[in-house]
């Protein structure tokens, strides 16, 4: 099957995407309103790229796209509208025991109802920001937006890594994350998720 993506439909794209790419990581990125309104959603376009200085993405869609005459009216989601409005967001480590937390949270709530309130999560005073971590999960990434790129219907934010909380019982005394204790999740196709520790293997680096 040969795909040409300018002939082919959003829709069909994305599932080609989403179950070619995986496991995905999630980000679950918190964040403050401008209306004091404590944000939280799960995205799985998502990745670091670099370490130096330590940088992350995720690409959140829009709520909804009308077409009004010749113009687009684009419903930024309330993740984005935050960063854009503060700058800051923190990005949250999916572990497994919290999986159906995440989940709920993605549910298309109003702008004026905080997601951790109705998934029953505690919002922590982040360090450098003002935008709240999730108090339950392993690892908070906190983050002050670099770039926000749109390219047609996609948004790109980039943030740089200010600061990082990680609980005790995932990182070990040389540094090395646990990932058999840390349990983070990765987002398969459709709703399928797969976990990061069973059948790890291990290929050392080839050395000329
Ligand atoms: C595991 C998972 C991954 C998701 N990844 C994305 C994503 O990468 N981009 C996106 O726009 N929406 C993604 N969604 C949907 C958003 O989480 C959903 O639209 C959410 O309501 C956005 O919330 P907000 O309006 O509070 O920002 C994902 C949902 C789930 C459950």
């Amino acid at each position: 099957m040969f795909v040409n993506c300018k002939e082919t439909p959003t829709q069909e794209l994305y599932k080609i995407l989403i179950g070619s790419i995986i496991p995905r990581p999630i980000a679950w990125v918190s964040t403050r309103g401008i209306n004091g309104i404590n944000n939280l959603a799960p995205f799985s376009f998502f990745n670091c790229f670099g370490v130096d200085p330590p940088m992350v993405g995720f690409a959140p869609g829009f709520k909804s796209i009308i077409k009004q005459g010749d113009e687009l009216i684009r419903e930024p989601k309330d993740t984005m509208q935050n960063v854009v409005d503060t700058g800051e967001f923190v990005v949250n480590i999916v572990s497994k025991n919290l999986s159906e937390q995440m989940n709920q949270s993605c549910a298309d709530y109003a702008k004026d109802v905080s997601e951790f309130d109705k998934v029953g999560l505690t919002p922590a005073s982040s360090s450098a920001i003002k935008a709240p971590r999730v108090l339950e999960a392993y690892i908070n990434l906190e983050c002050k937006l670099i770039q926000l790129i749109q390219h047609g219907n996609n948004n790109l934010v980039l943030g740089e890594i200010i600061c990082m909380h990680i609980d005790d019982q995932v990182i070990d005394n040389r540094g090395h994350i646990k990932s058999e204790v840390l349990q983070a999740v990765g987002r398969m196709a459709g709703n399928w998720y797969t976990t990061t520790t069973d059948g790890n293997f291990e290929l050392k680096r080839p050395r000329l």
